[in-house]
């Protein structure tokens, strides 16, 4: 029965005669080779005549729009005068005709026993973003407007929002970038997660009267700090960047060496924080831009000295090819995986009579495509593009002996429980 009727229906709409559009001015986008992506109608190919296209990208009526009435008609990939809203309405909407253009409304009934405790916006965290969207009709039905979202900066940037149809509800969403500052955006760091937040804002819609307040909504997303994250956090930290220039191109990437005091590399140390021997400096070496696919990161060389300078005679070498040296020094390369990141141990220790510890590492920067170049690394051989030397200078806490390591120890866990107490109430801005 069903069928018939839809059946039934078809063939009026057929007899009505949902016409294509032959007209000649303005002409067919095929006859002038042109194609449809620009916001409002379509231009030829090599001109800015407007035209009716046979292709459409964003599959929207506004590809239709230079002769009102008509309507992109995806399935015939034409323009027709068949009304039709295009995008689609979702479930909660109904198209309508707003002088000849079919534009989605709320439908009146469908959130008429809600009230504002209805109101959940959801908020969605990725890497990147948080997204958070409220229900449009539902917003419309509490009388409040959905194009007047906006973020706790009301700059371009943070009032930019969009519509969304997800499981058939029209949704309006607003995108926040996973940075501190951004549209005032603050973070909190709790253990070895960073919390950002932000408000989202929604003002009634205008009336004579003024019954309402202005929704604000509080919402939050946690991540795991990274290596490279937690480095946004650190105050001081002791870091080295290199920038280096592929000469297979591909354009140009900070590579970063930071040292942590954690295996997790979360807390980092500290520029000029004395370090007692036998603690453990974590060095993680990244870099993030490089396109993963195509790039490795290779740790040549680790090597620590006495002095602020690589080549130094007392120099003593930790790591070779991307290997921790079995020698006096307690090292361990953590992953010597294929990636863009590198996780070296290394147990802190002192040359006689030094107050301080460098560590440089040569790092390079491998195409896949290619075998990397061998390393060849004989100290003083000059770094090509592709490669770079990061170095690291530490403060030591105690240069009279290296006996009684026990509490060199005791010290150091005293000194790591406070500064992850330090760590654990700090938050910014
Ligand atoms: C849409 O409305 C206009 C008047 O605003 C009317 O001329 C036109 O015929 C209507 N179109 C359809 C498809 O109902
Ligand atoms: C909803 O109601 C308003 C006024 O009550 C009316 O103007 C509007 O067209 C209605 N919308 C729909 C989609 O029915
Ligand atoms: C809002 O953001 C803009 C642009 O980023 C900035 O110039 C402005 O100072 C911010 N407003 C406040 C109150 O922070
Ligand atoms: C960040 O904003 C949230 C929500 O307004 C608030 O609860 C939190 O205390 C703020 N954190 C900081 C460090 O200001
Ligand atoms: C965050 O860290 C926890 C514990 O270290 C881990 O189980 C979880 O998979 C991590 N989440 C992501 C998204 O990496
Ligand atoms: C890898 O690099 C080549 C050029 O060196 C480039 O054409 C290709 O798109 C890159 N692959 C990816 C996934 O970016
Ligand atoms: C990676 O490390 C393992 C030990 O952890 C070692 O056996 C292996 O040879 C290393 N691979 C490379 C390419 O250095
Ligand atoms: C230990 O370091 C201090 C400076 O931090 C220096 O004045 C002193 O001479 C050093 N002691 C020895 C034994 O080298
Ligand atoms: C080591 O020397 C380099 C350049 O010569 C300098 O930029 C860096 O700050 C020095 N590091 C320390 C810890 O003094």
């Amino acid at each position: 029965m069903r069928f018939l009727i839809v059946f039934a229906l078809f063939a009026l709409l057929k007899q009505a005669g949902a016409a294509i559009y032959a007209g000649t001015d303005p002409p067919v986008c095929d006859a002038c080779a042109g194609s449809c992506g620009v916001e409002n109608g379509c231009l030829c190919a090599g001109g800015n005549k407007l035209c009716m296209p046979t292709t459409c990208l964003m599959d929207d009526n506004t590809c239709c729009s230079a002769v009102p009435g008509y309507y992109w008609d995806p399935s015939a990939s034409k323009c027709t005068d068949e009304f039709r809203c295009n995008p689609a309405c979702a479930g909660d909407e109904k198209c309508v005709n707003k002088s000849m253009e079919a534009v989605c409304e709320c439908k009146n009934d469908t959130y008429i026993s809600n009230t504002i405790a209805d109101f959940k916006p959801t908020v969605e965290c990725d890497g990147g973003t948080m997204t958070t969207s409220v229900s449009r009709c539902l917003l419309q039905h509490l009388g409040y407007d959905y194009n007047s979202l906006y973020l706790r900066n009301e700059s371009t940037e943070c009032i930019f929002h969009y519509k969304e149809i997800v499981n058939d509800q029209s949704l309006e969403m607003i995108q926040v970038k996973t940075e501190v500052g951004w549209c005032e955006n603050n973070a909190t760091i709790i253990g070895s997660q960073v919390y950002y937040a932000n408000t989202l804002h929604i003002n009634a819609i205008h009336s004579a009267l003024i019954t309402k307040n202005p929704i604000a909504f509080d919402f939050t997303c946690g991540f795991n700090l990274t290596m490279q994250t937690s480095l946004q956090y650190a105050l001081n930290p002791v870091v080295s960047t290199f920038v280096l220039v592929p000469v297979t191109g591909g354009g140009s990437f900070p590579v970063t060496m930071a040292a942590y005091k954690d295996d997790a590399f979360v807390t980092l140390w500290a520029d000029g924080e004395d370090v007692y021997v036998g603690t453990d400096i974590f060095l993680g070496i990244f870099t993030p831009d490089a396109d993963a696919t195509n790039f490795t990161l290779r740790v040549e060389k680790c090597t620590a000295t006495p002095s602020n300078n690589s080549n130094d005679a007392d120099s003593v070498v930790l790591v070779n090819e991307g290997i921790a040296v079995d020698g006096d020094v307690d090292t361990a390369v953590m992953d010597n995986l294929s990636s863009l990141e590198a996780r070296i141990r290394i147990s802190a220790f002192q040359f006689p009579n030094f107050p301080q510890l460098f560590i440089f590492c040569n790092v390079r920067l491998c195409s896949k495509t290619e075998a990397c170049g061998q390393a060849s690394s004989q100290s003083g051989r000059s770094l090509d593009e592709n490669s770079a030397q990061l170095g690291l200078g530490f403060t030591l806490a105690d240069n009279t002996t290296y006996s009684n390591s026990g509490s060199h120890t005791a010290f150091s866990y005293v000194m790591m429980a406070a500064s992850l107490l330090a760590f654990l109430c700090m938050s910014f801005f």
